[in-house]
């Protein structure tokens, strides 16, 4: 029996990761520690909240002290580390909150969990859930991301996260602290907030409002369904080697523009309207640093842990827009507040 310290577990992929835990490891306690944020919603854990195994904890991963005291008193051994700000687009208009949480608040935990495990650390893991944007931007013709590519990360979300997944790995060679780390890709499904592309074109698309397309549509991205993510870091929790690192991905590249006119058929299908959705996409003013292409060589998770995708594009996509079709209420409520003035600002030039 583990007792997991889930970060950020109110946000899209941690509020999937708690649910899929709950599920398939009853026997495990959880705890969920979550600030709360604009990207955190207790109504993502609708259904789990309830388990006698499940325990919610508001609070920052910025406060060292706080999370010091959470570890002894829950006596957590496994850390799952989601807690970031995890929007491209926000660390280009405001990077601090992603230098504060994403590194300062990795460093609290890894400091708690050397402090807390320095007994007897055989049985524990810290799992640091990253992303292949820390390998930088590929061309066309470049072989997929493997855990040997350098890092250069282009945006000041990416640098955040490359400069924790350092950290990381220096925790173990230093202190010898158990960790694991994951470098994913893209991910879709339910629960995503709608900031990120495929919720955003979703709802837009389905209330008649521009879609739009950075640049020229082209940049290409891997994506994956959240379940699978969920299912390839409990195969590193299981099976991982200690300090290595494991990228996590979809083989599933699509241009942007693609994946929108993907969405804009399926809703004419599903929710005809007076005109195809696809005449709505409306090209804006790229991104600055825009990372033209990614792309994820999942081989080692393979090889090693037996893990690959479950589910295909087609019927992951299928499953997510049925998903954003039955929870309306979920997401006219999640755009409220901070999403409608980030909205504005953003898109309002
Ligand atoms: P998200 O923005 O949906 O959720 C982040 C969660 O972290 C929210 O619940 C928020 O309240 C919480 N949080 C933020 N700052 C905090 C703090 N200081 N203390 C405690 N909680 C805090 O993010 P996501 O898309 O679910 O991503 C989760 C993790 O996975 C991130 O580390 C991200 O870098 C990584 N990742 C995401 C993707 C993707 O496609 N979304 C892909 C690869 C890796
Ligand atoms: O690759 C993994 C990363 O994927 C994660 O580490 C990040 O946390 C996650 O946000 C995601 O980053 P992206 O920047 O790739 O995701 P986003 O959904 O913001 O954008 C996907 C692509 O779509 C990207 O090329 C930018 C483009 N885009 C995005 C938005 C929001 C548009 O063209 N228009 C838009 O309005």
């Amino acid at each position: 029996m583990k007792t997991l310290l889930v970060t950020g577990g109110a946000g899209f992929i941690g509020s999937n990761f708690v649910r899929y835990w709950i599920h398939n490891h009853p026997e495990d306690r959880v705890v969920n520690l979550d600030a709360l944020t604009y990207a955190g919603n207790l109504e993502n854990l609708d259904g789990v909240d309830e388990s006698p195994n499940y325990r919610f904890v508001h609070g920052d991963i910025c406060d060292g002290e706080g999370v010091k005291r959470l570890f002894g008193k829950e006596g957590i051994d496994t850390v799952v580390h989601f807690a970031a700000e995890s929007h491209v687009d926000r660390s280009i208009t405001g990077p601090e909150a992603f230098i504060r949480t994403n590194v300062f608040g990795t460093f609290n935990l890894l400091e708690a969990a050397r402090e807390s495990w320095k007994g007897d650390s055989r049985k524990c893991r810290f799992l640091h859930v990253s992303t292949d944007e820390v390998y930088g931007t590929l061309g066309p013709d470049d072989p997929a991301f493997t855990e040997q590519t350098p890092f250069a990360p282009n945006s000041p979300y990416s640098a955040s996260k490359a400069a924790s997944d350092h950290l990381v790995r220096s925790y173990f060679h230093t202190y010898g602290l158990p960790v694991l780390t994951t470098n994913c890709s893209n991910n879709y499904g339910p629960y995503q907030f709608p900031e990120k592309l495929i919720p955003l074109v979703f709802i837009n698309a389905l209330e008649g409002k521009p879609l739009p397309i950075y640049g020229d549509g082209m940049q290409i991205r891997d994506w994956l369904h959240v379940e699978d993510h969920c299912r390839g870091i409990d195969a590193v929790l299981r099976g991982g080697r200690l300090s290595e690192t494991y990228n996590i991905g979809g083989v599933n590249e699509w241009a942007n523009i693609d994946i929108v006119k993907t969405i804009c058929q399926r809703l004419d299908q599903l929710r005809p309207g007076d005109q195809p959705k696809a005449e709505l996409i409306t090209y804006v003013k790229d991104r600055p640093g825009h990372d033209r292409r990614y792309a994820i060589d999942a081989g080692k998770m393979n090889r090693e842990l037996g893990w690959k995708p479950s589910f295909t594009f087609e019927t992951g996509i299928e499953q997510t827009i049925n998903w954003y079709l039955e929870n309306q209420a979920w997401w006219e409520r999640v755009r409220d507040g901070d999403y409608r003035s980030y909205y504005e600002k953003h898109y309002g030039r």
